[in-house]
């Protein structure tokens, strides 16, 4: 399935590629257009930014995949807070999705992740995908959004087994995932141009997954 291709670390020669993929993969997908290879861009420059899991998939020399790591936090009920890592953006070029470049990527990235000694991971996702890497709905650990939710689009995984218990609270992502939208339309316009479209079914599925949530 995902015949000659190489998952390795990004070298810094390989980082507009990735914004490239990260654009292709995600233009039109939640919303017209995307900020997603913005705040990849971003990301890179943040103090939460983990360096040793940057890695690409690479196919005939060139990128065809990415994934970016950061820290995040548990804002404990008990008033402590615990570390935890997020990954995203996540991207595949459309025309290789599908062959199980994405798959490669982060279950490879989870095992480093787990070799560095990170003790939990936390995302925002779909579900129906990330549940074959092992993610649960954090709400099984009473793990809420930052605004007190149960989301169903909220997943969390235990890198060692119980890393998560005890651990109930709000997540926080860095406040660079706060964008500005304006310095990433800006951003945009370093690429070529790209016509945004309005009404997808892929756009309707992601309100969808973001609207279930519920307050405590
Ligand atoms: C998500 C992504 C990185 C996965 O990479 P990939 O190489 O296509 O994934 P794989 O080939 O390993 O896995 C493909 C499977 O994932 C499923 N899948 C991919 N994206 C999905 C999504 N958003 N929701 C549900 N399932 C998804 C496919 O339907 C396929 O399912 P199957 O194995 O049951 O047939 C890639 O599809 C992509 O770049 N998508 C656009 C950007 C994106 O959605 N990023 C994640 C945001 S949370």
């Amino acid at each position: 399935m995902s015949a000659g291709i190489l998952v390795r670390p990004e070298r810094k020669d390989d980082r507009r590629a990735a914004e490239e993929v990260t654009r292709e993969a995600f233009w039109n997908l939640h919303s017209p257009g995307c900020n997603e290879h913005y705040l990849l861009h971003l990301l890179r420059e943040s103090g939460a930014f983990i360096g040793a899991l940057d890695w690409v998939a690479e196919k005939d020399g060139r990128v065809a995949g990415s994934i970016v790591y950061s820290r995040s936090k548990i804002l404990g009920d008990d008033g402590r807070i615990h570390a935890a890592i997020t990954f995203g953006p996540v991207a595949v070029l459309p025309a290789l999705q599908g062959k199980g470049i994405g798959s490669l990527l982060i279950r490879r990235t989870l095992e480093e992740a787990r070799k560095l000694g990170h003790q939990a991971v936390l995302i925002y996702g779909d579900p129906a995908y990330y549940a074959r890497f092992g993610f649960q709905g954090a709400e099984r650990f009473d793990i809420r959004s930052h605004d007190n939710c149960y989301a169903d689009a909220l997943e969390a995984l235990e890198l060692s087994p119980g890393a998560l218990s005890g651990r109930a609270g709000r997540f926080s992502e860095d406040a660079i995932f706060d964008m500005d939208e304006a310095a990433a339309e800006a951003f945009d316009r370093s690429f070529p141009p790209k016509v945004k479209l309005t009404g997808l079914p892929s756009q309707a599925r992601f309100l969808e997954v973001a609207g279930r949530r519920r307050a405590r």
